[in-house]
């Protein structure tokens, strides 16, 4: 399997503009204004000492021995932790998905509607990562992201020659708006927490609603050979960013066994079911589009998207 970087085309893309996501992103120029988490959020939202940061039965170790040995202080600490986890992560991959999108965006057509909504988007994702920079400021828990070298790899082998650009953080996306929204409408949730969901969640629907469409036209465009070759990588990076949901990091600061935890993480029919939720919707959608086919399926099952 080739998992290189891709051929360099350095000629502009001035595609004509057909396809549904000309239109799509047209429309969604036109979308209300995003809001602005500085001002929409009352960032010194207080909770009950008995508040969780994270829907308990989502979390990796939920229902595990090690789970049923905790007390409920040590529970919702973990949550807390947790989140921090996993706001870390998607800090990450915004700042990932910016600067893909900021290569893909210079061989494009600043003239065509899709160009200027994925800069509308990339500032979005400034906004976003703004905002997730200061909910784990009021978390004060350890820096959970991964590793930087880890993203300065991830960077070098995602595509930007094509609306294909779009897949990687496209998984990410709908894996996190899954998380996100169940705990924007948990009232055991901190409430600031759950502002900073509710406020991610409606500005991402509109991200997820251009990304699908421009996946879709991508699928079309492109020769079978190259789409061969992508929908293997995408399985690879489905698979590893899956891992990144479970942080071992999290686990040591809690005083557990790292290896322990993650291997009753690894046993966990509630955590397995857990993923396999997550990946509900993007994993028919993608499907649907012939980006996972019987060739790739065992990458999305090592993933956990997929049964
Ligand atoms: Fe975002
Ligand atoms: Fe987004």
């Amino acid at each position: 399997m080739n998992t290189g970087v891709d051929t360099m085309d350095t000629r502009p893309t001035t595609a004509p503009p057909e396809g549904a996501s000309h239109d799509v992103a047209r429309r969604l120029l036109q979308a209300s204004p995003p809001l602005d988490s500085q001002t929409s959020i009352t960032w010194d939202t207080t909770a009950p000492d008995d508040a969780w940061y994270c829907v308990p039965e989502r979390l990796p170790l939920f229902g595990t021995p090690l789970w049923q040995r905790m007390n409920d202080k040590q529970r919702r600490e973990t949550s807390r932790r947790e989140l921090a986890s996993m706001m870390g992560l998607a800090l990450w991959s915004e700042l990932l998905l910016m600067e893909t999108f900021a290569r893909h965006l210079t061989r494009r057509d600043p003239k065509d509607p899709r160009t200027q909504y994925a800069l509308t988007e990339i500032s979005e994702e400034a906004r976003h990562s703004a905002m997730f920079s200061k909910l784990l400021d009021r978390l004060d828990c350890p820096d959970y992201r991964p590793p930087a070298a880890l993203h300065r790899a991830a960077a070098c082998f995602l595509p930007s020659r094509d609306d294909l650009t779009f897949a990687t953080p496209l998984i990410f996306e709908e894996v996190l708006d899954r998380f996100q929204r169940e705990a924007a409408r948990d009232d055991r949730v901190h409430p600031l927490v759950r502002q900073v969901c509710q406020i991610h969640v409606a500005e991402e629907a509109r991200h997820i609603t251009f990304a699908r469409s421009a996946m879709r036209d991508a699928v079309r465009r492109t020769s079978p050979a190259r789409l061969a070759v992508q929908r293997q990588r995408m399985g690879v990076r489905a698979m590893a960013a899956t891992r990144l949901l479970v942080n071992t990091h999290v686990y040591r600061d809690m005083g557990l066994d790292p290896r322990a935890a993650r291997s009753q993480v690894r046993a966990n029919p509630h955590f397995r079911e857990t993923l396999l939720w997550s990946g509900a919707k993007v994993v028919p959608f993608l499907t649907d589009i012939g980006m996972i086919t019987s060739t790739e399926r065992h990458w999305w099952r090592h993933a956990g998207l997929l049964q």
